[in-house]
């Protein structure tokens, strides 16, 4: 498929935890005029409880079903910016499903950028490990690979601010997708008359 013709003109944040995909997703949705959705949070909008009550009670099996029937319901949209959970990737039927529905960014960061942006989260089950740079470390050498398989953009995240990261990937998605803007573009002169 011809990723840069994507119909949907969804945008799909994808990476670790820590690297940003809400923070960046929410504030690049903002600068293209799109809907900004997050997985985990509308998980819990829904479910009313938060991630960790989800990993209590039914264990990660059971999240990762939740976390699947989810992006199924907002790759169902269209024009949205979704930032997905560090571990979408776990399961092979995400793969194609972001596959097929958007224009797929990897923010990709170190285990040392992501030590020091979680120094204080308590929320994420995962990371509730007695040495969390080795944890982490375990959970890159796993995922980066098929981050990787299945990303069209590959994006650094480092120490740069929030607006800086938004403001960069918007301008490789000029530069190397062109065609994804020209026809947002189109579509916006489209209903604007
Ligand atoms: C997870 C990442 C979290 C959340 C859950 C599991 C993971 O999302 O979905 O705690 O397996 O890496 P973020 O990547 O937004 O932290």
């Amino acid at each position: 498929m011809d990723k840069s013709e994507h119909v949907k003109q969804n945008l799909i944040l994808i990476g670790p935890m820590g690297s940003g995909k809400s923070t960046v997703g929410r504030r690049l949705a903002a600068r293209l005029g799109k809907q900004f959705v997050d997985c985990d949070q509308a998980l819990e909008a829904y479910l009313n409880v938060d991630v960790a009550t989800i990993f209590d009670i039914e264990g990660e099996r059971g999240f990762r079903e939740r976390e699947h029937q989810m992006l199924k319901r907002l790759c169902a949209m269209s024009n949205v910016v979704i930032a997905t959970g560090g571990g979408c990737v776990a399961r092979a039927d995400n793969l194609n499903l972001l596959r097929e529905n958007g224009l797929i960014i990897y923010l990709r960061t170190s285990v040392k950028h992501q030590l020091a942006r979680l120094s204080r989260d308590k929320s994420r089950p995962l990371l509730q490990a007695p040495d969390r740079r080795q944890r982490l470390h375990e959970m890159a050498a796993q995922r980066d690979p098929l981050y990787t398989s299945i990303a069209d953009l590959v994006v650094e995240s480092g120490a740069q601010s929030v607006a800086h990261m938004a403001a960069h990937v918007s301008k490789l998605l000029q530069q190397q997708m062109p065609e994804h803007q020209h026809r947002r573009k189109q579509k916006m002169d489209q209903q604007h008359g």
